[in-house]
């Protein structure tokens, strides 16, 4: 499931997520870049074709001849040396312009690429961590900022700058369909800009090595109309929500009173960790682990029972609950919407 061409499970915002495809862009910067590979592409294709073609045509020529007996062999003469020294200089001046071409239009692409700087970019910081990744949108005041994990909400048609950081070690963002890679390095804020033009679901991940569950560090960016997005935001700025059955009220004082609060933060409750992911709004998010899992109530209560099953290595814990607490826990967890 997780591996076809669309994720169409947990429609938390919009139907599917895009597999990663840097042959569909939906922004300006992937679409340079796209442009760059079908040159390079087309270019390629037909040298192939013509290096092909002329040993392959050697090669027959050569062959009916050798299958004539009565033919005399081919000898070098004057003739003959000067249209093959004739045909190298001019394959060496035709390769030589066509490694002209591409060398100048990746340099012209990049140039671009680098000087994509819309005014008026929205900020968001994203912080790598192993394995996950912190997704901060600031506010005017504290209570105005937003901290997710591992779902990039950004609205379409207007530029957004990452603001990109490690805490640990050096992880690299990919978003194929949007913009290329950048690193995300310790100590180190590394700025770019991205725009998405088209709505959509779009599927990004790590893509330096990073450790152990390096391939399950998955990001999906969801491109939202202005309207959409707002809302989401305004939504992603209110608290927790609170319980509203006897289960989820038990849910959350498990979760309160276990070690689950030292590292997550649910806001509005006593749980105030930030080592691992916010889960103030968990259940609106569509993945579980950063990609390890669709995020739902079976695989959540798997994930709570032994987090060293689906993601060996991750800093998870295993927290002792009898299943009726567990119960609890993921009623509660699944209504944090
Ligand atoms: Cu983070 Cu690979």
């Amino acid at each position: 499931m997780k591996h076809g061409a669309l994720w169409c499970v947990a429609p938390a915002v919009s139907g599917c997520v895009w597999r990663q495809g840097a042959l569909q862009p939906k922004g300006p910067k992937a679409l340079a870049i796209a442009e760059l590979g079908a040159l390079f592409f087309w270019i390629s294709l037909v040298v192939l074709a013509l290096v092909v073609g002329s040993a392959l045509w050697a090669f027959v020529r050569g062959a009916r001849h050798a299958g004539k007996a009565d033919q005399p062999p081919i000898l070098p003469s004057e003739q003959t040396e000067r249209q093959l020294a004739r045909a190298v200089g001019a394959s060496t001046v035709v390769a030589v312009v066509l490694l002209a071409i591409l060398l100048i239009s990746s340099i012209a692409t990049g140039r671009n690429l680098s000087a994509f700087a819309p005014a008026k970019p929205l900020h968001i910081r994203i912080t790598g961590h192993q394995w996950w990744w912190k997704i901060e949108y600031p506010g005017a005041t504290p209570d105005q900022q937003v901290v997710t994990a591992n779902e990039l909400h950004v609205p379409v048609g207007q530029p957004v700058e990452l603001e990109l950081i490690s805490a640990d070690v050096i992880h690299s963002l990919w978003l194929p369909n949007l913009d290329g890679k950048h690193d995300l390095i310790p100590n180190h804020v590394l700025k770019t800009r991205l725009q998405a033009d088209t709505p959509g679901a779009y599927f990004g991940r790590c893509a330096e090595f990073c450790g152990y569950q390096h391939a399950h560090m998955d990001l999906i960016l969801i491109a939202q109309t202005p309207t959409e997005f707002a809302a989401w935001l305004a939504g992603q700025r209110l608290p927790a929500i609170e319980p509203t059955t006897p289960e989820t009220e038990r849910g959350r004082a498990i979760v309160e009173q276990s070690p689950c609060a030292l590292c997550h933060t649910i806001s509005g409750t006593r749980a105030l960790g930030s080592t691992g992911p916010d889960l103030s709004h968990f259940a609106s998010r569509r993945s579980l682990g950063a990609g390890a899992a669709v995020r739902n109530r079976a695989t959540l209560a798997n994930w709570l029972r032994n987090p060293q099953e689906l993601k060996p290595g991750n800093q998870m814990p295993a927290v002792e609950l009898s299943s009726a607490d567990l119960a609890a826990v993921v009623d509660y967890l699944e209504s944090l919407r």
